[in-house]
């Protein structure tokens, strides 16, 4: 089965304004035409509209970093998932690790928002993944089978359809510390088998499953051989637009 490659930057709480439309600028002159894989970028809220703008018409996918899940109403500070499309986006990040551990959101909290992202039209990127502790412990295939399940219980395949799933090692995440393109190979594995149980296996094998921590472009193509990772979600390294472009075209 072969799946096309799905690259994202997270451009987390970073850059300026005026930073963000030239990068934006840069990753559409740079990627713009690749047809090699998919790219998206994920900016800080109050810059969506502006990069959207520099994005055009473009192939190049626009997303939010988070959404929350409730419609509307006294929920100071969230951005809700039509808010998102009413600016352009397309894609949103859902249960990112630093969501999990820095804001203490449950797998119940992602559940929901995972929900209200497919009820708007965004196109999900589930992220799971175990911290240190929990890796030392032998528990990484339980703790990202139990973040899958609690997301994806109960909703059917047909409103799945564009999900991307990435795994992200909170160990990873920021450290320098990339996971080997073995250890990466093995979970990405593990959690297609966990996803075929929920969805069925077909489902699964056309799912695509990016990895993400500390990647820069050095490590991205030996992380893209291995047959279960099928793209890459990349933070620091997606700031600086010629890295990036080269960790798009590593494959
Ligand atoms: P990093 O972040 O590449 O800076 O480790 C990855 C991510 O959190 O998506």
């Amino acid at each position: 089965m072969s799946r096309s490659p799905i690259v994202g930057g997270n451009w987390k709480m970073n850059l300026s304004l005026g930073e963000a439309e030239a990068l934006a600028s840069e990753v559409r002159h740079r990627l713009g035409s690749y047809p090699g894989a998919q790219t998206l970028i994920f900016p800080p809220f109050p810059y969506l509209q502006a990069v959207a703008g520099r994005l055009g018409d473009s192939p190049i996918g626009l997303g939010a970093q988070d959404l929350w899940y409730e419609g509307k109403g006294a929920f100071t500070g969230a951005v809700s998932a039509a808010m998102l499309v009413s600016v352009g986006c397309k894609w949103v990040l859902i249960g990112h690790s630093e969501r999990r551990h820095v804001f203490g959101e449950s797998d119940e909290i992602i559940a929901k928002k995972l929900r209200a992202a497919l009820h708007a039209g965004l196109k999900p990127v589930l992220c799971v993944g175990e911290t240190l502790l929990e890796r030392q412990a032998g528990q990484t295939f339980a703790v990202c089978g139990r973040q899958l399940r609690t997301a994806l219980q109960g909703l059917q395949r047909s409103e799945l359809e564009h999900l991307v799933v990435a795994y992200e090692p909170v160990w990873a995440i920021g450290t320098g510390l990339v996971a080997s393109p073995e250890q990466a190979q093995e979970v990405h594995a593990d959690i297609r088998d966990r996803v075929g149980d929920i969805l069925g296996m077909d489902f699964a094998a056309k799912l695509r499953i990016q990895y993400g921590g500390s990647v820069k472009s050095s490590t991205a193509a030996g992380l893209m051989t291995k047959p279960d990772v099928d793209g890459l979600l990349v933070g620091g390294a997606s700031l600086l637009a010629e890295e990036f472009a080269a960790i798009v075209r590593a494959k």
